[in-house]
């Protein structure tokens, strides 16, 4: 006789409901960098030892990163919900399967992670915003520049060497994954490695400065030349703290335009907001720098304006959807041109069923700015798509019912709150 069993399960359906509109006002304290934390956390796997992270997001991918590295054999301990000790000393796995890499994109990071410190790793594909093709050629090119030999089959990537040997790698392109994961590659390799035509964002200065403090010796993060001088080790026994997030603090100066609000940023370095701060000057708000403090205010509707999207310290790519929704309501017709992703305007169809009117095609799109949004149900196609949409709920007549939330709760801590101190109407409600 054959027993069929079935699993019945409650799914519970997390939503925002945001009730516009709301002119943003008040001040907000910006989270440690997504893009650094996630990085820096696979670098803890080069050394042999302990180590303390302070200024960590509370943000699922970190949670993610953690538990990925205690399967590995790290022991992690939380001092704060934003600190941790990690005592990397035995770690002796160098499987990350896919079932835990699948959930996001920088879990490639540990395949150089693991590569320097097991010569060995074998790593499920990474997941991640579905943005379009996200090639990872020149992460492997530089793996095997280094003496490594790199295959990919069966959802996983495997990379293996019996020595690293520095050496010159030219990136093809400026990409920010392929320059940080051959940096962690080469930290312990034989002598020198030169990453040419290297990707500049402060997230890899961030990194290197990181790797630095723990017993690396990296120079030239933050231009196209970075030098690795190959060290024996890492000792660690050291303290650090996370850059703030550049993108974080954007996206709260872009809601301050959207919402002709006037916001108070604290804890942002205003030297990587300088291409945000020139375009929203030339949209009409108004922008006062004091510090680690960024003050944004605008009483008129925005002006339009051209962008289009580029490494750093070009305008980036993560800001695109938020500068998106701002657009939607500016005064004329403006153009963004996307030039990282080939799929990063899904947010434009939901931002068009709240009324907004932008045409996309291919990696342009056109935003005809209409001088109200009003609410409805809409789906964060991403994480950043997701910050665009909170945005685009609070300057909305009516309510915004926002679903796929776990796209966002991968990259901001506390949204919800830290919009609800601006003066948002914004709850999280499980259905
Ligand atoms: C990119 C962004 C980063 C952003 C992240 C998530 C840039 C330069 N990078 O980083 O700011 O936080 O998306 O939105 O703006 N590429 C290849 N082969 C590779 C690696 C990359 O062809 O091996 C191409 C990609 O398809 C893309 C470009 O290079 O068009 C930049 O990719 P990369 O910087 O590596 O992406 P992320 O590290 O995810």
């Amino acid at each position: 006789m054959i027993v069929y069993s079935i699993n019945l399960e409650v799914i519970f359906l997390e939503k925002l409901v945001i009730n516009g509109p709301t002119r943003l006002a008040g001040d907000v304290i910006i989270s440690g960098a997504k893009n650094a934390a996630v990085a820096i956390l696979p670098a803890t796997l080069l050394i042999n030892g302990i180590c303390t992270i302070e200024n960590l997001p509370n943000i699922s991918d970190v949670q993610i990163s953690c538990q990925i590295l205690e399967k590995l054999g790290a022991k992690i301990t939380w001092i704060s919900k934003n600190s941790i000790t990690i005592d990397t000393t035995d770690v002796c796995h160098n499987k990350a399967p896919i079932t835990m890499t699948s959930k996001f994109r920088a879990s490639y990071y540990l395949i150089g992670s693991l590569l320097g410190r097991c010569k060995n790793a074998e790593v499920g594909l990474p997941g991640g915003c579905n943005l379009g093709a996200r090639p990872i050629d020149q992460h492997i090119k530089g793996f095997e520049a280094l003496g490594a030999t790199v295959s990919v089959s069966n959802g996983k990537i495997q990379a293996t060497t019996n020595k690293l040997v520095g050496t010159s790698i030219y990136l093809d392109m400026v990409s920010v994954g392929a320059t940080i994961n051959i940096m962690l590659a080469a930290v312990l390799a034989d002598g020198t490695t030169i990453i040419d035509n290297a990707a500049k964002e402060p997230h890899i200065v961030d990194v290197a400065n990181f790797l630095n403090t723990m017993g690396a010796d990296i120079r030239g993060a933050g231009t196209d030349v970075i030098k690795i001088n190959g060290v024996k080790e890492l000792k660690g026994n050291a303290t650090y703290s996370v850059v703030p997030d550049q993108i974080e603090a954007g996206t709260f100066m872009l809601a301050a335009v959207a919402s002709k609000g006037d916001i108070v940023i604290k804890n942002c370095i205003t030297k990587h907001l300088e291409c945000l701060t020139a375009k929203i000057i030339e949209m009409g708000a108004n922008v006062e720098e004091d510090g680690d403090i960024i003050h944004v205010w605008c009483d008129k509707r925005p002006k339009k304006t051209n962008v289009k999207t580029l490494p750093y310290p070009g305008f980036p790519t993560d800001l695109q959807p938020q500068l998106g929704v701002t657009l939607s309501i500016a005064d004329g017709t403006s153009i963004i041109n996307e030039s990282i992703w080939e799929s990063r305007f899904q947010y434009t169809e939901e931002l068009n069923k709240m009324g907004a009117k932008i045409t996309a095609q291919g990696k342009t799109a056109f935003f005809e700015g209409v001088s109200n949004l009003s609410g409805a149900p809409v789906y964060a196609t991403d994480l950043r798509a997701g910050a665009a949409l909170i945005i685009a709920g609070i300057i909305a007549n009516g309510k915004t019912e926002l679903y796929n939330l776990e796209h966002i709760d991968r990259g901001y801590e506390n949204i919800e709150e830290k919009f609800r101190n601006l003066g948002a109407s914004i709850t999280r409600i499980e259905e």
